[in-house]
């Protein structure tokens, strides 16, 4: 494979940003001029109201204070509807694609949308829901997911999705932590030919939430649900009895446009918050410069709305952009493994962005399900998630664009609000694997581990110096955790917790995470939160975890587990263990192996050293590295052993 694509002559032809020199000056402008760089940028967005300062910023580890745009007002939900009534009130926003592909996709106007918002709206309101307060949305990927989050944006509540897939303890945990009365969720989700039962699993939820006064339901599939009269109903019948229009509450710059909580190295996952201005600034030039998004194209964006992915780049993103795009409800191998592609050729569609565990998930299935499909519309591909392996990157260019699509392999976090390093499709030649460049205003630094600046090519960890409109302000209810997490490991930096390479021709390279965080197919997880589900079990007297090598998840979650005194560890026990973090998390967290571990490897002072539990569960064990610190080294040779034995 060669070292370096260059950007297709088409792709040049039709770019925004068409050469490395212009991306080169239109980044310089913004690093040595943010003020006027973003004061322009702003006017992507209408404003109610003019704002009177940029940026006011401190980045101190005494004093973190993060605000953009400060007094100017606007609406998120204007901004992705209303203001394209009068040129694409008839235009397509959403092809929803649904799980079965003999069900019609159904098209649905940038008009009608502003209806469904309008109304779902309406019955926010007439249920009692305020400016300000937090509406939890555990819904699964059906256009009433984005009218939900657009009709909470309209009145100024502020919306916390929960991925459907996430399990009754941890939706309870969202809701409680954002102190959410009021939740719409759906009778059932349909996801490659299953059911998902959301609202029975709500009501599991909610029995240890007595401050939810309200649930909306939406009818997915008129399944038999559990119900509460009088706390439960359809939204669709609140929504025949309200009116479709509904006026846009003028919202603060800097008011919270949503929560979404996310895992860290430790504790519970924490719930960070977004606000509107710099956000949807933020959202719409990225999109529309990455993406190259322009009129007539047709986007796709196939990840979750329950992830940020879905937030930015399926919600405010491509609406704010007045876009076209699919809305897909099901999964990319049902009914085969050519779902992706029969729908890119029904649709036509242009851009296309999964993550790598798709891609490699895809390849498994063999050449035969892209090779029967056509798939020239595409123009671009994109990666998000995780590290790309050159295989699966070799892989979706050459199979899946015919060698023709440049891939955007776009690195950002839940954190950042939207991609912070990227190749631009008509600029950018490619290095497979190679996130390649920060985006417009987005000052990277690579780290040593005392916080020095390491200059030209380097390794180190990656940070970012100065701040970008679409960054998240805090941690609802914890600022303290927000200064701790991402401002105190090195002054005036936020710290992104990745490790990172920039080569000699400048290109960055993600190498992973550097705390305990680990990814599973793109989903991001705190070993902590799977060690706590385990010892909760009462024959369970401590549990680490750590990833391991997966060759289609990237990441496969590993549990070494050390049992109470006289329980014998059997396959029994194991699986109870695996099914109680699923049940905890979601499925998808269920570890892929239980070690019992009569001792694990700790420093004298108690620390478990995880450095040597990743190189064992990786099969790893030729170069342990030093473990002379260890208050007792035997423990090793047993865990080898017992790793060899696949015990
Ligand atoms: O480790 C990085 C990895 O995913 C983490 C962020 O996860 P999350 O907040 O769930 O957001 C995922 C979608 C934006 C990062 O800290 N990551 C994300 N994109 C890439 C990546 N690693 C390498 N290459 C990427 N393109």
């Amino acid at each position: 494979m060669p070292d370096v694509f260059p950007v297709p002559e088409t792709m040049r032809a039709r770019a925004l940003c068409s050469s490395h020199a212009s991306y080169q000056a239109m980044y310089e402008a913004s690093i040595s001029d943010p003020e006027s760089f973003w004061r322009e940028q702003a006017s992507r967005i209408d404003w109610m109201e003019p704002f009177h300062t940029v940026k006011d910023v401190s980045y101190a580890s005494d004093n973190v204070s993060i605000q953009w745009y400060l007094g100017g007002k606007t609406n998120a939900s204007l901004n992705c509807l209303d203001r394209h009534l009068a040129t694409r009130g008839d235009q397509t926003a959403l092809i929803f694609e649904p799980d079965e592909p003999s069900d019609e996709a159904r098209h649905i106007t940038y008009g009608e949308l502003h209806a469904d918002v309008c109304r779902i709206a309406n019955v926010l309101k007439k249920h009692g829901v305020k400016r300000g307060d937090c509406v939890t949305i555990y819904l699964p990927m059906i256009p009433e997911a984005v009218a939900s989050m657009l009709a909470c944006s309209r009145i100024g509540a502020v919306h916390s999705v929960v991925f459907a897939g996430f399990s009754p303890d941890a939706l309870a945990h969202r809701m409680l932590d954002g102190r959410s009365r009021i939740l719409i969720t759906a009778d059932e989700g349909v996801r490659g030919g299953k059911r998902i039962p959301l609202k029975n699993n709500s009501d599991r939820a909610l029995r240890s939430c007595p401050d939810v006064h309200d649930v909306l339901v939406v009818k997915r599939t008129g399944g038999e649900t559990t119900w509460l009269d009088g706390r439960d109903y359809w939204l669709h019948e609140e929504a025949a009895m309200v009116e479709s229009t509904c006026e846009c509450a003028e919202m603060d710059a800097e008011d919270p446009l949503y929560i979404l909580y996310t895992s860290g190295s430790t504790g519970r996952p924490k719930g960070l918050v977004h606000t509107t201005g710099g956000y949807l600034v933020y959202a719409s030039l990225s999109h529309r410069y990455i993406f190259d998004y322009q009129e007539g194209d047709v986007y796709w964006c196939a990840a979750d709305i329950g992830w940020v992915t879905g937030h930015t780049y399926i919600v405010y993103g491509p609406l704010l952009n007045g876009a076209t795009q699919i809305l897909f409800e099901g999964i990319p191998t049902y009914p085969e493994a050519s779902r992706y592609w029969d729908v890119v050729d029904r649709h036509r569609v242009t851009q296309f962005y999964t993550a790598p565990t798709a891609i490699r998930a895809l390849m498994s299935k063999g050449n035969k399900y892209v090779d029967r499909t056509d798939r020239s519309s595409l123009l671009i591909l994109g990666s998000v998630g995780e590290p790309i392996n050159p295989e699966a990157w070799k892989w979706y260019h050459e199979k899946v664009g015919d060698g023709r699509c440049p891939i955007v392999d776009t690195w950002w976090q839940t954190e950042t609000g939207g991609i912070l390093i990227t190749p631009l499709p008509g600029a950018t030649a490619l290095k497979p694997g190679s996130a390649s460049f920060p985006f417009f205003g987005i000052r990277p630094e690579i780290l040593d581990a005392e916080g020095n600046v390491l200059e030209g090519e380097a390794e180190g960890v990656l940070a970012i110096a100065d701040s970008w409109p679409g960054q998240s302000r805090t941690i609802f209810g914890d600022h303290a955790r927000f200064t701790e997490v991402y401002f105190s490991k090195f002054e005036g930096k936020y710290f992104t917790g990745d490790g990172c390479r920039r080569d000699k021709d400048g290109y960055y390279w993600i190498t992973g995470r550097v705390d305990d965080v680990i990814n599973i197919s793109g989903h991001r997880m705190g070993t902590a939160e799977v060690e706590s589900a385990l010892v909760e079990h009462n024959d369970v007297a401590e549990a680490a975890v750590v990833g391991f090598p997966h060759d289609i998840k990237g990441q496969g979650i590993y549990c070494y587990v050390t049992l109470n005194a006289g329980v014998t560890g059997d396959d029994e026990l194991r699986e109870t263990l695996i099914r109680q973090v699923r049940e905890a998390i979601g499925a998808f967290s269920k570890p892929d192996f239980v070690q019992f571990a009569p001792g694990l490897p700790k420093t004298r002072s108690g620390k478990i050293m995880r450095r040597i539990l990743r190189k064992i569960a990786a099969d790893d064990f030729d170069d342990l590295g030093d473990i002379s610190t260890l208050a007792d080294e035997s423990v090793v040779d047993d865990l080898i052993r017992n790793r060899r034995n696949r015990h």
